[in-house]
């Protein structure tokens, strides 16, 4: 009986110190467990009278059970206190972007011409259209010859192409070639966009690269008109500048549409003044489109007779410059974190 009577008192003043569950499982066998105080007690309990066996089993009952309770009350305690330890270790730490950019470092974000690329996909998509993307490698055919453009056809002279060695595959010259492979694998009527790289041979100056970025738009179904175009395109342009933007519409040559069109914007840059973007015009050709010509319908395998469609092909780095005020397209591949941490968007 004197054993027990002190053991609940020893016992606890020994748990107050305890941190750990591993620690807290061995006091609990140091007491309760089989070489323990308690089952000491237990044992020698045959020595003992019937009286004193029903007292001090009683009281070893009692003893053994507070134990228990008081270490699965710490057991909980103490798996808490794990768990808030571990929360507070691997807190994400929202605010870490500000302390980051507070250091001077730079923080990951998309390049301007993604945030537009993004921004008009999102635009196309909400109007109906799907997103398309091909191969920046191409053949002679889908940048050429589906389009209307044969061999010996002069319109090859105008876009410098890098040719591969064997002649017959090139760097995709224009978006386009997305044309040929999405009408293949469509039936009319349909829509779609194909946004993308686009490679030429140039002389890089202000307004050209040899690496730059178009979109290419396709609407193709029973009777799609000049009107359907023009609609899309002011839409297009409305929901990219948030604002009303002046256009024009003058004719224009394009081997794959008929009509062809260019539809220009007023540069935003010098307000129509004149500057080394417009090239002193005061108007950036924006917007290339026109109604699909009936040889390139059928070599997407679509009857002309029954179907019509427009197409446009949008360049994306002039729009970026003209949204954001840029007056040397080389800033955008420049690689200079100076130009590219302006435009931070997550
Ligand atoms: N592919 C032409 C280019 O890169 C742009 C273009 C013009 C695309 C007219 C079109 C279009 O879809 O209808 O110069």
């Amino acid at each position: 009986m004197q054993v027990l009577n002190t053991l609940l008192q020893d016992f606890s003043s020994e748990l107050s110190k305890v941190q750990k569950v591993a620690d807290l499982l061995n006091l609990k066998s140091k007491y309760i467990g089989k070489q323990g105080p308690l089952s000491d007690v237990m044992k020698n309990l045959k020595d003992a009278t019937p009286e004193e066996r029903k007292t001090i089993g009683a009281k070893a009952n009692e003893v053994k059970g507070a134990i228990e309770e008081l270490v699965s009350k710490k057991m909980l305690e103490l798996e808490v206190q794990e768990i808030n330890e571990n929360l507070a270790k691997d807190k994400i730490d929202i605010s870490l972007t500000d302390a980051v950019l507070e250091k001077g470092l730079q923080a990951a974000g998309y390049h301007p011409v993604t945030i537009i690329q993004k921004e008009i996909e999102d635009i196309f998509i909400s109007m109906g259209f799907e997103v398309l993307d091909g191969p920046h490698i191409e053949d002679d055919y889908h940048n050429f010859e589906a389009l209307n453009i044969p061999d010996t056809h002069p319109a090859r002279d105008m876009q410098d192409t890098f040719w591969f060695a064997d002649k017959k595959h090139l760097l995709r010259t224009h978006t386009s070639t997305i044309q040929v492979r999405g009408m293949k694998t469509r039936k009319p009527p349909f829509r779609f966009v194909g946004p993308g790289k686009v490679f030429r041979c140039e002389r890089t100056d202000a307004s050209h690269e040899m690496v730059f970025h178009q979109l290419e738009g396709m609407m193709v179904g029973e009777d799609v008109s000049v009107g359907n175009l023009i609609y899309f395109m002011k839409t297009l342009l409305t929901e990219i500048f948030k604002r009303e933007v002046e256009v024009r519409l003058r004719p224009g040559f394009f081997p794959f549409v008929e009509p062809g069109f260019e539809l220009d914007i007023k540069c935003l840059i010098c307000g129509g003044k004149g500057c080394s973007v417009c090239k002193q015009v005061g108007w950036v050709e924006l917007l290339p489109c026109g109604m699909v010509h009936p040889n390139v319908l059928r070599h997407g395998g679509i009857d002309p007779e029954k179907n019509s469609g427009f197409a446009f092909g949008l360049g994306l780095d002039r729009l970026v410059m003209m949204r954001y005020g840029i007056d040397d397209i080389r800033h955008l591949h420049g690689a200079d974190l100076r130009f590219n941490s302006q435009f931070k968007s997550f």
